[in-house]
């Protein structure tokens, strides 16, 4: 038996639209790791959507769940990790998720952003109705601190496809 080497887990924050779960699954398939994205864990425990969770019991039920899913998975090992663009807002979370892993924020412009999200088809219930622009301007300024100060390392995203994000990723790690 050669040598094991366990490694940290490569844990992917960033705001909305920043490719969290694409870069993630691709980053699972070539280094042969398991994925794990924390929405889609929220998703399958209440088997609804996000935004019927959102709907139906509101953002703090959701917050609360993803507090639990960080702590049910903290202590494995090997993972690749996408989480919710809102993980930051509770640090509990961050200092969980940094016992075993490797923090990597996706950072884009604006427009990367906006680009991004018209093209996704997930709901995102933070962003309602109102004129996207202002509210990812208004999150993002809220937010920003929170992720540079959450993150081991910054990768940015502007004009990338999902395979150079994600080898910039594994050339850090
Ligand atoms: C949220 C981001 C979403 C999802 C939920 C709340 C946020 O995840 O967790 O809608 O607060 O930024 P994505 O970043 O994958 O869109």
């Amino acid at each position: 038996v050669g040598d094991i080497v366990v490694k940290p887990n490569i844990v992917l924050i960033g705001f909305m639209g920043t490719g969290k779960t694409s870069v993630g699954k691709y980053l699972a398939e070539i280094t042969n790791r398991k994925f794990i994205d924390i929405d889609i864990e929220i998703e399958k425990k209440n088997n609804k959507k996000i935004s019927e969770i959102f709907k139906l019991y509101g953002e703090k039920f959701f917050r609360n769940e993803e507090i639990k899913i960080v702590k049910e998975i903290y202590n494995k090992k090997n993972l690749i990790i996408s989480t919710g663009g809102g993980i930051i807002l509770n640090n509990k979370n961050i200092k969980y998720l940094k016992e075993n892993g490797l923090i990597f924020l996706l950072n884009g412009s604006i427009e990367t952003i906006l680009m991004n999200l018209e093209k996704s088809s997930v709901n995102r219930p933070l962003l309602g109705n109102e004129k996207w622009e202002r509210k990812v301007k208004k999150l993002l300024k809220e937010r920003n601190d929170l992720y540079y100060n959450s993150a081991d390392y910054v990768i940015n995203i502007d004009n990338k496809t999902i395979n150079k994000v994600a080898d910039e990723v594994l050339k850090i790690y």
